[in-house]
């Protein structure tokens, strides 16, 4: 590898609405941070890692740890990659939350028999999570199911592509400032931003 080869480098996506859009429900203060401090943390982090292994990778390292330095990479290109869905999966100035309409309707009909029955497992499903991490509604393009996962701070097995649909943010800086350590409140004012339009625009671009 000549000095003149590198890694591309990762950009912190403009936050789709403004800070305080999500208000009452999720608060500017707890989005600034969020945003501006979390999210823009991941992908100096990022940046700093490839930046490192370039250096590896030209030989002016040595000693180094290469599982720390790939779980490093790991932990804050998933916290990116998350949060830029996370911020699109919710919608501003009161235009979040009701019901989906579309093809993730007739999916949660077929599935799940009403929406307020998916609702309640949904929202379960985000309560169970112990800790720090997320909770998702996927689609399996092998079974053609809508299916839920949640995982444990960012680490999936694979870098963040699995198909979302809708993503939920559970650490505790996603409300902290806001709710305390009342979760629960934070996932009940959720359901009040989460944007079906977008869930809807990523379920169609994976069933085509
Ligand atoms: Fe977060």
């Amino acid at each position: 590898m000549s000095s003149s080869q590198s890694f591309k480098r990762y950009e912190l996506p403009p936050l789709p609405y403004k800070i305080d859009a999500l208000e009452p429900y999720i608060s500017g203060q707890v989005i600034d941070v969020h945003y501006n401090g979390h999210h823009k943390g991941y992908v100096t982090n990022s940046n700093a890692t490839l930046e490192k292994l370039e250096k590896i990778n030209r030989g002016e390292i040595s000693g180094y740890d290469i599982q720390g330095v790939i779980r490093n990479l790991v932990f804050n290109v998933n916290g990116h990659k998350l949060h830029s869905l996370y911020w699109q999966n919710m919608a501003p100035n009161g235009k979040g939350g009701g019901k989906p309409g579309g093809k993730l309707a007739d999916l949660i009909a077929t599935q799940y028999g009403s929406f307020d029955k998916f609702k309640q497992i949904f929202t379960e499903a985000m309560r169970s999570l112990p800790g720090t991490g997320w909770t998702v509604l996927y689609y399996d393009t092998e079974t053609g199911n809508l299916e839920f996962t949640t995982f444990e701070n960012h680490f999936m097995n694979h870098i963040a592509e699995l198909p979302v649909v809708v993503i939920v943010d559970e650490f505790e800086h996603a409300y902290y400032l806001q709710y305390k350590n009342n979760r629960n409140s934070y996932i009940d004012a959720w359901w009040n931003v989460v944007n079906w339009d977008d869930a809807e625009k990523r379920l169609e671009k994976y069933l085509k």
